[in-house]
């Protein structure tokens, strides 16, 4: 038996007229799937007789390559015209505005405790933390408050109960401290502070930084260059400084930094009160009875402590005249920062 390959037409014509490459495939299953016209071909080779065979299997290959050929050429064109299509049809109009998103950013009161630690961090102090509902033992007894200072009174503060407290001031982490470790502490301690008063400086709620320093020879030299040098980091090298005596029952003895008023630069204002100076923070030797309480060698360790409210840095450093402006979640007031 001979193998007519004759009957094997019109392929060239069936690809070349093939729109989408759906129909392509057709054609391929055509004439090359399983039971397609050329794979026939090669089943019938085996009735072929056997001089025969090579040349017609050389055709039958001839055939099919020729086939595939022509196939994927038209192949690519196919899949290069349904990109081209496909990009025009879905293109993206990149000059279109997106949506906005508002990110937020960091609230100014949190900028500048950021400023603040940085500064301390810069030379050595750790950050430390305490309980913003306190025992009165820790705000006040060890603190060498005696009972009968005003701050106690419930005028001034909020009790929760007799003896707990939310803390008036940032200042028995100090106490923790010096209950919890032996010198060397060196310590920020930055938080949530309270007391009942409300007008334009002063909120219910606002924030300090206790710092803390207790070693062997710390004189009050040290205290002095230490917080000269962040005064001048937060707010330019030219400031003035002054130390003014001043007293806290658990520092002696006890000082209170001014610094030239940045607003008028040390004029006169409204803000400093036409003096030139702004009181700044609260400083001092820490007091002998703080030593005591936390069980030290009496006589071995020296130290310094200051306490400063971030409200007040953050007001001077950004111009703000009412400090409850903070607080109000004003964004108009808050997207400035
Ligand atoms: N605790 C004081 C206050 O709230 C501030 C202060 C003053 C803290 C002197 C100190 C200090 O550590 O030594 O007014």
């Amino acid at each position: 038996m001979e193998i007519d390959l004759s009957t094997i037409q019109g392929y060239e014509q069936e690809i070349d007229s093939a729109k989408t490459s759906d129909e392509l495939y057709q054609v391929k299953v055509k004439y090359l799937g399983k039971k397609g016209l050329i794979s026939g071909m090669n089943k019938q080779l085996k009735d072929v007789p056997n001089d025969q065979k090579k040349e017609f299997g050389m055709k039958i290959g001839e055939l099919r390559n020729k086939f595939e050929a022509l196939f994927s050429e038209k192949e690519n064109n196919l899949a290069k015209s349904e990109m081209d299509a496909k990009l025009v049809n879905e293109a993206l109009d990149i000059t279109m505005e997106g949506f906005p998103l508002h990110a937020g950013s960091q609230h100014p009161i949190m900028s500048i405790y950021y400023e603040i630690a940085d500064i301390f961090g810069s030379m050595g102090f750790e950050v430390a933390v305490g309980p913003e509902v306190e025992l009165e033992h820790y705000n006040f007894d060890m603190l060498n408050i005696p009972a009968e200072h005003p701050a106690r009174d419930m005028q001034d503060t909020f009790y929760i109960s007799d003896n707990v407290l939310l803390r008036t001031h940032t200042s028995p982490v100090q106490t923790r401290m010096m209950e919890a470790n032996k010198p060397p502490i060196k310590i920020i301690a930055p938080g949530k502070v309270y007391r009942c008063d409300y007008d334009i400086t002063h909120t219910p709620m606002f924030h300090q930084v206790e710092g803390l320093l207790v070693d062997t020879n710390v004189t009050f030299a040290d205290l002095k260059g230490t917080l000269t040098t962040f005064i001048q980091r937060m707010f330019g090298s030219n400031v003035p400084v002054r130390f003014r005596p001043s007293f806290f029952p658990f520092t002696e003895p006890s000082a209170e930094l001014d610094m030239g008023c940045t607003i008028c630069d040390s004029v006169g204002c409204r803000v400093c009160k036409g003096t030139g100076w702004i009181e700044i923070l609260g400083c001092g030797m820490c007091n002998d009875e703080l030593y005591r309480h936390a069980g030290y060698e009496p006589g071995v360790y020296s130290g310094f402590a200051f306490g400063m409210g971030i409200e007040r840095i953050a007001m001077l450093k950004y111009g703000i005249g009412d400090l409850r402006s903070f607080f109000e979640n004003n964004l108009k007031f808050l997207r400035q920062f």
